[in-house]
């Protein structure tokens, strides 16, 4: 069953509770990427034209001690998102009591509040983060309908998200939505052909992932450090590369279950010391040197991995092909974005993570289906979990 989103929703003058995700990076105070942010507009700017009273909660990092309070406050948020709202966004420093009731009593239809990080309620017992049930109804008797459009928290059972919508009318907010749409879709009902593209440092991390998107998927093309221990896997040599002992077998198994499916890499660059002024060798990966370390795939890869995304109807992405961080190792990264995004004919979707944030800061943002606003979240759902965030929004 369809689950009911924003539109669905009587607004007017109701007081309407919206959990997004503006767990965003910061630095002494600044947001440093405001994607989340942005992300969150059109649902908030939807609830504002028809006249509801929106009520803003998000998390911010974890709150694990007192001193944390101040680096950890949502006020820059409120701040930023008065500028993008051009209105002005009352920010209460509270997540309880008569302070923040009185001020949602006086919010008028257009107005925008937002209340202060949920996880200073984890000081006392991590009530947000283990689902108090006394705080999500106290958080739901403030509103008249719930709006959950935190994707990114999707994986986790928290008060602020399944606590609230155990007592309110709940819909997914706009993003939340296409989340819903674009990486359940890979999940549930994928235009064939499928490419899923994984990369990142470990083989650890996307155990679950590459699982199952080997049922999905038509090919499933391996890079970033976690190819190397697919190497080593088939015999290879694989110098000082990135390697996890313990899932070698795991690899192993794979390769040999799914050798039509997976793609690895054919050559990569190496250098001696991980650093970007390290000297670059372009190396087959038959012929990695003992004493070098694979850092990025090289262009035949590159080209390789193009070649395998012709003709794909669906293509996920998810994790970098090597240490992007350095310019000089970031080719391969950048070649795989470049690649998906000239695909006009496919669905194309970032799966989250480092590769959503590459893709952007390379001015790519439009030029793909869906970048995912999900780290955890969207990587869980790959995984084909169900994830409590969206379970908990009430049906059609
Ligand atoms: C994220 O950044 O992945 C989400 O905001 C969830 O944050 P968390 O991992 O601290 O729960």
């Amino acid at each position: 069953m369809a689950k009911k989103i924003v539109s669905d929703l009587e607004l007017k003058d109701k007081t309407v509770l919206v959990r997004a995700d503006f767990n965003v990076p910061m630095k002494d105070g600044e947001i440093t990427n405001d994607n989340r942010i942005v992300q969150a507009l059109p649902t908030i700017k939807y609830i504002i034209e028809q006249g509801g009273k929106v009520v803003l909660f998000s998390h911010l990092g974890k709150v694990k001690e007192e001193s944390d309070k101040e680096s950890l406050t949502l006020a820059p948020v409120a701040k930023d998102l008065s500028d993008k709202l051009e209105k002005d966004v009352q920010f209460v420093p509270t997540t309880r009591g008569e302070q923040l009731e009185s001020a949602i009593k006086a919010l008028e239809a257009g107005d925008v509040l937002l209340v202060e990080n949920t996880r200073f309620e984890d000081l006392d017992g991590k009530k947000e983060s283990k689902n108090d049930p006394e705080l999500g109804e106290y958080w739901a008797s403030l509103g008249d309908v719930f709006v959950n459009d935190a994707f990114g928290t999707a994986h986790r059972e928290h008060a602020s998200n399944v606590g609230i919508a155990k007592h309110l009318e709940t819909a997914a907010g706009y993003l939340m939505d296409k989340e819903i749409q674009y990486i359940g879709g890979v999940v549930e009902s994928p235009d064939k052909p499928v490419v899923a593209i994984l990369g990142g440092a470990k083989v650890s991390d996307k155990i679950g992932v590459i699982q199952n998107l080997l049922q999905i998927a038509d090919k499933v093309l391996i890079g970033g450090g976690m190819a190397y221990t697919f190497l080593k896997a088939q015999g290879k040599e694989i110098g000082q590369s990135l390697l996890e002992e313990d899932k070698i077998d795991f690899a192993k198994d794979l390769l040999d279950q799914y050798s039509d499916q997976i793609v690895l890499p054919v050559d990569c660059k190496v250098a001696k010391e991980f650093s970007n002024d390290a000297e670059i060798t372009v190396v087959s990966t038959d012929e990695i040197p003992a004493d070098q370390e694979a850092m990025d795939v090289g262009p035949e890869t590159v080209d390789l991995f193009k070649e395998q995304l012709q003709g794909a109807h669906t293509v996920v992405w998810n994790g970098p092909m090597g240490v992007f961080e350095f310019s000089n190792f970031a080719k391969g990264t950048i070649g795989v974005c470049e690649a998906i995004a000239e695909l006009k004919d496919a669905n194309t979707i970032i799966g989250g993570g480092d590769s959503a944030a590459a893709a952007i800061s390379l001015g790519y943002e439009d030029d793909f289906s869906h970048i995912s606003t999900g780290g955890g979240a969207s990587l869980e759902y790959l995984e084909g979990k169900d994830l409590p965030g969206i379970d908990s929004i009430s049906e059609k």
